[in-house]
């Protein structure tokens, strides 16, 4: 039986656009209480939100928008990590050095900065989770796409280490990993495919990803989900 996420408190990162907003708007849905996380601060039109312009690869920012919501909220149970860029197409020796930078930054580091300003609120609400949006990247080795896949699997390792530290504080831990999703991220990021490309298609909506994330959140406490990996039916599982 699904259990209800009325009246929590969750930050959600990379929220402006794609999964994000749609992972948000199904929380709001849920009658969850939302910290909005962006560089353009977006509060998608949800009311109450708290969103301030937030750079997920500054622990200041990450920080101060973790402070602004408890403030306003009084707690916080949820934090989902989903910022993320990828730079692919390229083979490592023609990647710049600021691309390489960025996807660590940003990915990786990222998402350890929004856990690590949330766990104090996360372990004081006695009932946290964290459910990051990774990638198959983060499960598999991919071609081109050697440093984003690198990013990926040190939020999933990230991740994996953490479920053995928070179990028993009552923190749960999910690494949701899709395949394409058709977001802008899908149609930048040197996919080399541009809007109305019909791939795009064929791949899963942001509303696909966060139904998923509702139902990790929505699973009674008894029990956890580790790891959800979700392929449009086109697309090969690669091994
Ligand atoms: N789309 C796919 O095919 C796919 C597949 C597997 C996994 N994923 C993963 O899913 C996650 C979301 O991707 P998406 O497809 O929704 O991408 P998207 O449509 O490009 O949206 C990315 C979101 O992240 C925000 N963002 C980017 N850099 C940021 C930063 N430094 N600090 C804070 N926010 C930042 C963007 O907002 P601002 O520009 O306002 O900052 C935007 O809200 C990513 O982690 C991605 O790796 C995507």
């Amino acid at each position: 039986m699904a259990t209800s996420l009325e009246g929590k408190v969750a930050l959600v990162t990379g929220a402006s656009r794609g999964i994000g907003a749609a992972v948000a708007r199904a929380l709001d849905g849920e009658g969850v209480k939302l910290a909005l996380a962006s560089r353009s601060g977006d509060d998608l039109g949800i009311e109450g939100a708290v969103a301030q312009p937030c750079d997920v690869g500054d622990y200041d920012q990450v920080k101060a928008l973790v402070d602004a919501a408890v403030e306003r909220f009084g707690r916080l149970d949820i934090v989902i990590p989903n910022a993320g860029i990828g730079t692919v197409g390229e083979p490592l020796h023609e990647l710049p050095i600021e691309d390489i930078d960025r996807m660590i930054d940003v990915n990786t580091k990222g998402t350890i900065y929004a856990v690590h300003a949330a766990l104090p609120h996360l372990i004081d609400s006695g009932e946290g989770d964290v459910v990051s949006v990774a990638s198959v990247a983060g499960l598999r080795g991919l071609p081109t796409e050697s440093v984003y896949c690198a990013s990926k699997h040190g939020q999933v390792g990230f991740m994996r280490s953490l479920d053995h530290e928070l179990r028993e504080r009552g923190i749960r831990v999910t690494n949701v990993c899709p395949g394409g999703v058709a977001t802008d991220f899908a149609i930048r990021d040197g996919h080399g495919r541009t809007e109305g490309a019909p791939e795009l298609d064929e791949m899963m909506s942001g509303e696909d990803v966060a139904e998923a994330v509702v139902f990790v959140l929505t699973r009674p406490r008894d029990h956890r989900i580790l790891t959800i990996s979700l392929r449009p039916v086109g697309e090969p599982s690669w091994g």
